[in-house]
């Protein structure tokens, strides 16, 4: 079957339907900053607050991007901030779970930094929580949020791939000892920062594993070092993946159908080009953009304000039950490794 001339252009939600919401920002560390900055830089969200352990900290953030309010003393005073409508949390992963039920106990909207929370138990107490105080709660996976994602789901839905057996994607980096990824008391190990997002490809693309293999490498701090995944879907296609904090690996991703193969280079995750090719190699369309990453954040806030402006209590595109899916399969990932975090310990 031959591929379209052109690919589908990105679905933009519009203007006018995306309303500013107030947020407070919670943990303003290393992608809080980038976060805020391409909010003010690319969208009209505003924001108002920032909270953290210590007011000196908070003070520093607000002074830096001028925002008005600063809350020190952990996440009560903020989530209490009656000018606050969305708390956006941006801790170590640990303390996601309780940072936002904290947010969601107090009627807060919550974008949460990925992974949402520790396990898919967590998750669902928090998809709980949101349900009954009538709140949205959403996993602040940018990649979903991105035009380039938007384009991908477009070209898997319309099966121009064809039948999909083969999936293959990895993320790697190296990490020095100091990082947090390296520290067992905040969660550490690639697979929550990092494997997530190849698991997460492999199981929104091709549905819950039937099927799961896990191979790991511990790291000498103590955590997780690496993590190799095999899984089998419904239908028999299988993803191979790979997540490492011992080097710096492709982080590239391939789709392969009967009719034709995605290929997604360099950091697949993030903004970037990819290429669409027919099986026998006459016909290829490109993805092409500037691998811009972090300015590209706004998608995700802008896509929960419009979720928000709607009254929708999921969102379409990442609604709660795919962030619960990426977290039992890395929760049976996890479990064949014999890896568990300080909070699973009784
Ligand atoms: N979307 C993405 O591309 C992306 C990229 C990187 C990270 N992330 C996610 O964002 C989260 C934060 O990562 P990061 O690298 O930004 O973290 P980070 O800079 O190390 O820490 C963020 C903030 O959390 C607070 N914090 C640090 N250590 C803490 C501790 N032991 N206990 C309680 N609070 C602590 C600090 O704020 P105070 O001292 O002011 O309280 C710190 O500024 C992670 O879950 C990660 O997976 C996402």
């Amino acid at each position: 079957m031959p591929l379209p001339t052109h690919l589908p252009a990105p679905r933009r939600l519009p203007a006018a339907q995306i309303p500013a919401l107030r947020w407070g920002i919670f943990g303003p560390g290393w992608i809080a900053e980038r976060f805020v900055q391409s909010l003010l830089q690319h969208s009209h969200q505003r924001i108002v607050a920032v909270g953290s352990r210590t007011r000196h900290h908070a003070q520093a953030f607000a002074d830096n991007f001028g925002i008005p309010r600063a809350h020190g003393g952990g996440i009560s005073a903020l989530v209490n901030d009656p000018n606050v409508d969305v708390v956006y949390i941006a801790t170590p992963h640990n303390h996601h779970f309780p940072a936002a039920l904290a947010a969601i106990n107090a009627g807060k909207h919550v974008l949460v930094e990925k992974p949402l929370a520790l396990n898919a138990q967590q998750v669902q107490g928090l998809a709980e929580a949101a349900a009954a105080k009538k709140v949205l709660c959403m996993e602040a996976f940018w990649s979903d949020f991105l035009p380039k994602f938007d384009v991908l789901r477009q070209v898997l839905a319309d099966g121009m791939l064809g039948e999909v057996h083969t999936l293959l994607a990895d993320h790697g980096e190296f990490f020095t000892p100091d990082h947090r990824i390296m520290d067992a008391s905040l969660a550490g190990g690639p697979l929550l920062d990092l494997g997530t997002y190849p698991v997460a490809l492999a199981t929104k693309t091709l549905g819950a594993p039937t099927q799961i293999l896990a191979m790991g490498e511990p790291a000498p701090a103590g955590v997780n070092g690496q993590a190799s995944m095999l899984f089998r879907h419904p239908g028999g296609a299988q993803s191979v993946l790979n997540t490492t904090l011992f080097s710096q690996t492709s982080n590239r991703a391939l789709i392969a159908g009967s009719e034709a193969t995605l290929t997604l280079p360099d950091c697949f995750y993030a903004p970037g080009p990819f290429t669409l090719t027919t099986h026998d190699r006459r016909q290829t369309l490109h993805w092409e953009e500037e691998c811009n990453r972090y300015q590209q954040l706004h998608h995700e806030a802008e896509h929960f304000a419009w979720c928000v402006g709607e009254g929708l209590l999921q969102s379409p595109v990442r609604p709660l039950s795919d962030t619960l899916l990426t977290m039992a399969t890395l929760d049976e990932v996890r479990r064949q490794l014999g890896i568990v975090f300080n909070e699973e310990k009784a």
